[in-house]
């Protein structure tokens, strides 16, 4: 059987917001697969922020990067029967072979049994991003029973599942940023306390309002001047977990007022992270946050564009906020 994989080109380089523009559609047959290796066709896509920063270590003209969850449909490695699915770091690509032998990081697994539950999961909660939130809240933030977390980037796929991890782990009141009104409301219903629309709201007033006795775990999505403002009303002994700094992804930094003193004077703890760190931890997290799944402890949303040809503007979509919960695309 001949394969025609279908591949979405980094064709010109990222200049501020991403544009269709940059972005150009190809064809390729694919070839026999050798000794060691398997083909797998496309089935969910994912599209994240970091693929607007990691991709411009590669020069342009290169296939998009990506992680997604395919059909094997041809085998020559036992470990990765005809029929399985799995999790792979292929690209932008309808079609991929893939030789695992070699690979340390991001190295493609067969999904575990999600029971009736989405395939999809596997590059959202029941993956990389449900990782991040896990092990970021319980590595870094360490939430203690009664304590105050703020989560920025709050209604997005990694916010929206730390934050419901900060109360599963006893917070009293865990408070999510997020940049609609619908956002908040929804943050609200999977039990967060409070949200706040940093677009519209002063978040320095509502914060001192909604968190009056100070923030005592801080998960960052966004960095910049929402965290330099988060970060005044830390306690002593204050964690900050950095998950990542979308609000300068598009840009330069920008310099924000940030009083550094509070580091020394609030003994505060700041770590930024990638969730690869717990590679040998990968299944823990994804078999805990299943269980809370299970047990209704844990909410999960996606939003799903369909066609492979609009990869691109789900991924411009999703950088400007335009979904809620794991942006994903679906191949038909
Ligand atoms: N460290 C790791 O290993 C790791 C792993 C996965 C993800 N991450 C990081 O975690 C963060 C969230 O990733 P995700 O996959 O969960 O994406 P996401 O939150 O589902 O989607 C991105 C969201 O960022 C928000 N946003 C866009 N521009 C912004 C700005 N200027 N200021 C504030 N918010 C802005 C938008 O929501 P609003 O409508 O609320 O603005 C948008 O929906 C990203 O920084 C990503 O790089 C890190």
């Amino acid at each position: 059987m001949v394969y025609k994989a279908k591949k979405w080109i980094y064709a010109r380089a990222f200049s501020g917001e991403p544009k269709l523009d940059d972005f150009r559609l190809e064809e390729e047959t694919m070839p026999e697969i050798r000794e060691g290796e398997f083909l797998a066709r496309a089935e969910y896509l994912s599209v994240d922020p970091y693929m607007r920063i990691y991709i411009l270590a590669y020069p342009v003209g290169s296939v998009m990067i990506g992680g997604q969850i395919a059909k094997v449909l041809e085998s020559k490695n036992s470990d990765f029967p005809v029929g399985a699915y799995v999790f792979g770091q292929f690209g932008w690509r309808t079609y991929s072979i893939c030789n695992p032998a070699g690979i340390e990081i991001r190295k493609p697994y067969v999904l575990p049994d999600f029971g009736s539950l989405s395939r999809s999961l596997g590059i959202g909660v029941l993956g990389t991003v449900g990782n991040s939130a896990y092990f970021g809240v319980l590595e870094l933030c360490r939430p203690k029973k009664g304590e105050t977390m703020v989560v920025s980037g709050a209604a997005g796929a990694v916010g929206s599942i730390a934050g419901q991890i900060g109360k599963i782990k006893g917070c009293s009141k865990v408070i999510g940023l997020a940049g609609t009104n619908e956002k908040c409301a929804w943050l609200k219903e999977i039990g967060f306390d409070n949200a706040i629309n940093y677009r519209t709201d002063n978040v320095e007033q509502e914060l001192k309002l909604a968190a009056p006795d100070g923030v005592d775990c801080y998960f960052d999505n966004v960095g910049g001047q929402i965290s330099a403002t988060v970060r005044k009303q830390m306690n002593v002994f204050g964690r900050i977990a950095v998950c990542g700094t979308i609000s300068m992804y598009n840009n330069k930094p920008v310099l924000v007022e940030d009083p550094q003193r509070d580091y020394v004077w609030k003994q505060l703890v700041q770590e930024g992270f990638s969730v690869h760190r717990w590679t040998d931890r990968w299944f823990d997290g994804i078999d805990q946050n299943l269980k809370w799944i299970q047990q209704g402890q844990l909410k999960y949303r996606e939003t799903i564009t369909d066609g492979f040809e609009n990869m691109p503007s789900a991924f411009i979509d999703m950088m400007r906020g335009g979904n809620i919960g794991k942006a994903i695309v679906r191949v038909l």
